[in-house]
């Protein structure tokens, strides 16, 4: 048996609106979340399966199995094909996954999941690759995932994906950035990501969406560079806002703002007024919100838990 774990990752800039092949229309921007991880194990196939590849829910303490699909069970598959084929694997296997974080709510599990596929099935050929070519195989089967085969900060363009450089540089300690993830809702979602990325194109607001990222990333990165934390925050929330303005905006519009949602944002952005100071704070494609802060912000963030003591908070960085 061969396995592989991936970690999750979270999107500062993000990936919405693609073409063909999962190629992004606009550079994305994303953190690592070593905590929250995906393994997938290749099994060689039984003799009575042995014309086909097969899932398997992993369901050994700390994984779980994702609740998977037809359709679910049939991408995974589609991409181990794939892997297979650019690997050169003969044969068939049985591939077993779980994760050890709540799937399909917002928390980019296909991220973590897909990348642990295509990590597994690299470990299985023996071959020496790039990361680069690695990042390029797992983004044919879910786009965000080739930010999840590298390290801790990762850029991803039209021209692939790569550590982001300027990561490891500022001087004022941001570079370990922690992680909290407040879990409003749980429930799986209603539309696929790959759905959203289709609605997307439809919104009033999607012209200037790729340019409107860009002008992000760039103002992002030069106030990383001089430890610019008030504007880093402003680019990553507007982002954030941007992503799920073209939510409600396509057709059919569909929105994960919900009440409790828009009342713990309104809170974070109150108290981030009182202090002058607090993390930084995004949602994915769901009704959750995670906060990125420094080591020395943490007393402002657990001023704010506090006040909304029955979330259940999931810790994706800590001090590394
Ligand atoms: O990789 P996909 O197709 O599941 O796209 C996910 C995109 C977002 O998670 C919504 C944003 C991002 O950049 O991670």
């Amino acid at each position: 048996m061969i396995f592989a774990e991936a970690p999750s990752n979270i999107a500062l800039i993000k990936y919405m609106g693609k073409g063909a092949g999962n190629q992004p229309l606009n550079p994305s921007l994303s953190l690592t979340l070593p905590n929250f991880r995906s393994r997938v194990e290749i099994h060689p196939q039984g003799a009575e399966d042995q014309y086909q590849d097969q899932w398997r829910p992993l369901e050994v303490p700390p994984w779980k199995s994702p609740s998977l699909s037809d359709k679910g069970v049939e991408k995974f598959l589609r991409h181990f094909g794939l892997l297979k084929k650019e690997l050169g694997l003969p044969g068939h296997f049985q591939i077993r996954s779980g994760n050890n974080f709540p799937g399909d709510c917002g928390v980019a599990s296909s991220a973590a999941s897909f990348a642990a596929l295509t990590l597994a099935a690299y470990r299985l050929s023996g071959k020496d690759l790039p990361l680069a070519r690695v990042a390029e195989l797992s983004r044919q089967g879910s786009g965000s995932s080739c930010r999840s085969v590298g390290p801790d900060w990762m850029l991803w363009d039209d021209t692939g994906a790569r550590e982001w450089p300027h990561g490891a540089k500022t001087q004022h300690g941001s570079t370990n950035l922690r992680h909290e993830l407040v879990l409003i809702d749980a429930q799986k979602k209603e539309v696929t990501s790959s759905e959203a990325h289709r609605r997307v194109l439809t919104s009033a607001q999607f012209p200037g969406r790729p340019e409107r990222a860009r002008n992000r990333l760039r103002a992002f990165e030069v106030a990383w560079g001089t430890g610019d934390w008030t504007t880093c925050r402003q680019v990553v929330w507007d982002e954030f806002q941007d992503m799920h303005a073209l939510f409600s905006t396509s057709n059919p519009p569909f929105s994960y703002l919900t009440k409790p949602v828009i009342e713990f944002l309104a809170l974070l952005q109150r108290e981030y007024e009182t202090h002058g100071d607090g993390p930084m704070v995004t949602l994915d494609a769901g009704p959750n919100v995670h906060l990125l802060y420094r080591a020395d912000q943490s007393s402002i963030k657990d001023l704010i838990l506090e006040r909304w003591p029955h979330w259940t908070v999931l810790v994706g960085r800590e001090k590394t």
